[in-house]
């Protein structure tokens, strides 16, 4: 059975060391190793070295890292070194919408008419509820989303969705751990996911590390594998889903998207929970985040350059896959089938 479940890429709130272990992805798939931070710029610095990742990670270990400020702020300055703590995770990466949905929820607490000693342990109490809250709603995910896939499927997922990319269950990985569960043998090509190579090293190693098969493959083999009829069903998460249910995720998913409606349309399932969900912006106001170009000119782990010096490299960490390319988004609430529009607004009320 799941055994990457043992492991938690964000620990609870130590109160006692007044630290959060997270998973050092960076480390990840030679090394499997836990980082402690102890302040909230430290978290800050994770989340933006990629060290944790996926929207869902990032939103609950946003929320630690308020937590450790609330734990080390004084009393004299409490509400104002909050406020700079959020400022400061706030800047650290723009498009996934679990950041800010999770900053938001903590300081709401902050601005609570309560002593700051009960605002203390309400923050601390709510981090850690929001932890477990992730794992309940990912596992609700999966519920919801097996019933979507077959015994003998082959699936392509793209990036991680997995029990890195949340506390420790996952969305779409979720979903395929549900299946598996269950007794359906599901197999996963897993898309090695340029330029941080999210799906070859760190979806590759937890299903690995679950016994779930997988195979990797370079981005630019999708298509042929689709050609070839050899992907039956494709699964990926959200980094935001606006409204119209366009879907803002690794960049990549839309490629795949579109190389899946050519393909005779294949099912293409988005998995994400509700707090994924922007009711706010339309899909133009979103930022889609821009990375430092390094990540292109270097692969992972090799020291020697694979552009030439002067070359100059685009890097956005995302793209938007249209609501006409997606059968359907799973969340813990329920499926939702087209009209996006209409559908999403009866699942959010
Ligand atoms: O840049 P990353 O690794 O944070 O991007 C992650 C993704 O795009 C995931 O697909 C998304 O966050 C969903 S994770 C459950």
């Amino acid at each position: 059975m799941e055994k990457f479940s043992k492991l938690s890429a964000i620990s609870p709130l130590n109160e006692k060391s007044k630290s959060v272990l997270l998973i050092d992805q960076n480390k990840l798939p030679r090394k499997l190793t836990y980082m402690k931070c102890r302040n909230w710029e430290q978290v800050a610095v994770a989340i933006e070295h990629l060290s944790v990742r996926g929207a869902p990670a990032i939103g609950v270990a946003a929320a630690m890292g308020l937590a450790l400020a609330a734990l080390q702020a004084g009393d004299k300055h409490f509400d104002s070194t909050m406020q700079i703590a959020a400022a400061r995770l706030r800047k650290t990466r723009p498009t996934a919408i679990n950041l800010f949905w999770a900053i938001d929820r903590i300081m709401s607490i902050v601005e609570m008419d309560l002593s700051i000693t009960e605002k203390r342990k309400k923050i601390i109490e709510e981090a850690n509820y929001m932890r477990n809250e992730d794992i309940r709603v990912n596992k609700s995910i999966g519920e919801n989303g097996k019933i979507l896939f077959e015994d003998g499927d082959v699936v392509l997922t793209h990036c991680n969705t997995g029990g890195l990319a949340t506390v420790k269950y996952g969305t779409a990985l979720g979903v395929i751990r549900a299946a598996w569960n269950e007794g359906k043998h599901v197999e996963v090509i897993a898309d090695e996911t340029r330029p941080k190579l999210q799906g070859s090293r760190l979806t590759a190693f937890e299903l690995q590390y679950d016994g779930i098969p997988v195979t990797v493959i370079c981005d630019n083999m999708a298509g042929h594998f689709m050609a070839q009829g050899k992907i039956d069903k494709i699964i990926v998460g959200a980094d935001r889903i606006v409204r119209t249910g366009h879907v803002f995720n690794k960049i990549g998913t839309y490629s795949v998207a579109v190389l899946a409606k050519y393909h005779g349309n294949i099912p293409f399932y988005v998995a994400a929970p509700t707090s994924t969900f922007d009711l706010e912006q339309s899909y133009d106001e979103v930022i889609i985040e821009d990375r430092d170009p390094r990540e292109v000119y270097f692969m992972p782990g090799v020291t020697k350059r694979i552009v030439p010096k002067g070359v100059p490299v685009l890097n956005p960490a995302f793209d938007m896959t249209p609501p006409e390319l997606i059968t359907a988004i799973i969340t813990e609430r329920g499926i939702i089938y087209p009209p996006y529009e209409e559908n999403i607004k009866k699942i959010m009320p």
